[in-house]
């Protein structure tokens, strides 16, 4: 029997369950001790009443922890248990509560910053935000980019036209969207570039980075098109730390002098235009390109920029 494997914003939203249950529980459990016994003594507290003197309205609101308690329960606890269960609904709601949630406790935290002492708790408790704020960053992020997909069989025209050529190399789909489209308009046979290195996922990220970084060529798998028989080709590429994606890179050194026209369609987050790839592609195949694209892409929504 083969395992299930969870995707990036299954294993990122399992987290954000378990901190909007932690802090929930935990504010639930708080708020009962401060509304059982208003005094603050039966949980240790009454000692620290004297530090929310400061506070505005203090004669009125903190004399005891009824007004605490009943804060710290619709505040944190009360809000966090309700992006729980949505979260166990699997709505995107939850995602987005789980997020801010971590938020509000952050800002909770900053007043405690501000009239106690620093000590552990509190600054325990601020980190515990912050990670439940990271988190359902992330969730959203990896949901919003596993929603994203491209499909073939949306593009009927390409291949239509024997004489042009559109290669790509892509990660996450979002160039290889735009080839399709590109190709689709053209009829355009179309070419993926795959890498024989690891590329997707989280561990892909990182490994495509220690290629960027180095400037480093990455290996890719025997090109098939016979490139001579084109009379132009379209080069989509993603920007990988400012430079030319790595697959990308190997494919214009193996494909030096086998291509006669090229015209070059660059992505990436930016809106700047990265006249140093064009540069070193022009300078690895051996020729002078006809037009070169910036595209700035943001997870799926697309900007032409020059
Ligand atoms: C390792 C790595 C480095 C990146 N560096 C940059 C960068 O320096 N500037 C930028 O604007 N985008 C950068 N990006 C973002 C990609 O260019 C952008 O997300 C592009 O749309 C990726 O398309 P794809 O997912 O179809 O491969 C980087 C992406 C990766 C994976």
């Amino acid at each position: 029997m083969t395992r299930r494997k969870h995707t990036r914003s299954q294993i990122a939203g399992r987290w954000l369950l378990f901190w909007t249950l932690f802090i929930g529980i935990g504010a639930v459990a708080g708020a009962s001790g401060m509304l059982l016994d208003p005094s603050g003594k039966a949980m240790g507290m009454d000692a620290m009443l004297p530090y929310f003197q400061v506070l505005p309205f203090a004669d009125i609101l903190f004399q005891n922890y009824i007004f605490s308690g009943i804060a710290l329960l619709v505040v944190n606890g009360l809000t966090n248990l309700t992006a729980a269960v949505l979260l166990l609904l699997k709505k995107k709601s939850g995602v987005v509560l789980g997020g801010v949630f971590g938020v509000t406790l952050m800002l909770w935290i900053c007043i405690q910053f501000v009239i106690f002492p620093l000590n552990f708790m509190s600054t325990s408790y601020y980190v515990f935000g912050f990670c439940q704020a990271v988190t359902g960053y992330m969730t959203w992020v990896f949901c919003r980019q596993e929603a994203f997909r491209v499909d073939r069989s949306d593009y009927p025209n390409i291949g239509t036209d024997s004489t042009r050529l559109v290669v790509f190399f892509s990660r996450m789909g979002y160039v290889k969207k735009q080839a399709y489209e590109a190709a689709n308009r053209s009829g355009a046979q179309v070419y993926e570039i795959k890498a024989t290195e690891r590329t997707e996922g989280t561990l892909g990220f990182w490994w495509c980075g220690r290629f960027a970084m180095h400037r480093w060529a990455m290996p890719i798998e025997p090109t098939v098109p016979d490139l001579t028989e084109y009379d132009h080709v379209t080069i989509y590429t993603p920007i990988w730390v400012f430079s030319l994606a790595a697959p990308v890179r190997e494919f214009c050194k193996q494909a030096a002098g086998k291509i006669r026209e090229a015209d070059y369609i660059l992505v990436h987050h930016t809106k700047g235009t990265y006249k140093n790839v064009s540069q070193e592609m022009d300078c690895l195949l051996g020729i002078a390109h006809t037009a070169c694209v910036n595209i700035s892409c943001k997870m799926g929504v697309f900007r032409n920029c020059g």
